[in-house]
């Protein structure tokens, strides 16, 4: 039971007992000056007795009811509040196990909402760590080539001109990939800022999809690969949209395409369709792939596949983490799944405006 129903319920039958009590008492005070009224000693000794007998049931009455109702304000109020304090007190620090949630009333309710709060906080502090591990390592394989390289060109003197020259270039190129990194690095903490503010329009599905088509049809086949597509979107199919952010999605999702399809015939599938409320992206290549296990870590921040980090292809492992988090905060989700293409397959949906 609620506590909001507990306590008055509570308070109440508390009331009740000591109007009894009282009445009670009464009784027994009538009986003593009836008593009294008697005149005769005996009389009045008895009368007296029921007097004493009154006021010691009343205290004892009153006192026993005060002492239940702390026992039971201490056990079940204050002391788990107390707990939660102590919790709250070290939930940033120490990892220890969920509070008792099986109560059914607000206590409970509020220890079920802090255990959740915990399970966030630790899975944030693991992606914190992570990233952090992940910045380290991607700046670390630049730096590394530049100190050797900079450790040879101060302690070889026999090196010729050309080799320093080529030297001279590597250590450039490398401290340019570092810069990169650090624009993907901040620009990536940049744009989780601006997903908080993001500016949702009533946007047509079936232009927006059109658009898509538009842009990309032309950039793909200037690098000789091919766009197929596919709508059922009728008229007037509206959703909540921050257009900039959904094409930055279908961006990262056609350049990833392009970019781990490994195919010289590479085809591009897009299609767009309706589902009980919802509208669906699909994007599909025949590419190579993600193997079925590593599908759901590619949503990861800093993920990539290739365990070298993409340093041939550039990628930094951001462009699906972000595109995931753009579509959640229009209130959709996004999938990865093999394609019967051959390639890999992203889908993601933005309810519709009824
Ligand atoms: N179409 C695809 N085919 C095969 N593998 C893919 C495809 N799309 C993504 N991947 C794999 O998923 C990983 C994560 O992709 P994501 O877009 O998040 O990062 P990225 O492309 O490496 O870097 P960024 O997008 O930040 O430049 C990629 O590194 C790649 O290994
Ligand atoms: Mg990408």
């Amino acid at each position: 039971m609620k506590l909001k129903w507990k306590l008055p319920l509570l308070f109440l039958f508390v009331y009740m007992c000591a109007v009894l009590a009282t009445g009670l008492c009464f009784n027994l005070l009538i009986n003593s000056n009836a008593a009294a009224q008697g005149g005769d000693t005996a009389f009045r000794t008895v009368a007296s007795e029921y007097l004493s007998i009154a006021i010691l049931f009343l205290a004892v009455f009153i006192g026993a009811s005060f002492a239940v109702l702390s026992i039971y304000l201490h056990f079940k109020i204050t002391k788990p509040i107390h707990i939660l304090n102590e919790r709250l007190e070290s939930a940033s620090t120490e990892h220890s196990s969920p509070l008792p949630d099986d109560r059914n009333d607000e206590i409970g309710t509020l220890y079920s909402q802090f255990n959740k709060m915990e399970v966030r906080l630790q899975q944030s502090r693991e992606e914190q760590l992570g990233i952090i591990a992940a910045i380290a390592h991607d700046l670390k394989t630049p730096l590394t080539s530049i100190n050797g390289f900079m450790e040879l060109l101060s302690t070889r003197h026999d090196i010729s001109e050309q080799e320093k020259q080529e030297y001279y270039e590597l250590v450039l190129k490398k401290s340019q990939q570092i810069g990169t990194l650090i624009n993907t690095f901040s620009t990536f903490a940049k744009q989780e800022v601006e997903l908080e503010t993001m500016d949702r329009q009533p946007t047509d599905a079936r232009r927006l999809f059109e658009n898509i088509i538009e842009e990309y049809d032309v950039e793909l086949s200037g690098l000789g690969f091919a766009l197929k597509w596919e709508n059922n979107f009728v008229q007037n199919t509206f959703a909540m949209i921050d257009e900039s952010a959904i094409r930055r999605t279908f961006g990262n999702l056609f350049s990833n395409a392009v970019r781990y399809g490994n195919k010289n015939d590479l085809c591009i599938y897009l299609s767009g369709y309706t589902d009980r409320g919802h509208i669906y992206f699909q994007i599909e290549d025949n590419g190579t792939g993600v193997q079925d296990d590593l599908l759901p870590l590619i949503f990861q921040k800093f993920y990539t596949v290739d365990t070298a980090r993409q340093s041939e292809n550039g990628g930094t492992g951001l462009g699906l983490a972000i595109s995931k988090s753009i579509v959640e905060h229009h209130g959709g989700t996004m999938q990865a799944f093999n394609s019967e293409h051959g390639g890999l397959g992203v889908r993601f949906t933005i309810p519709m405006i009824s």
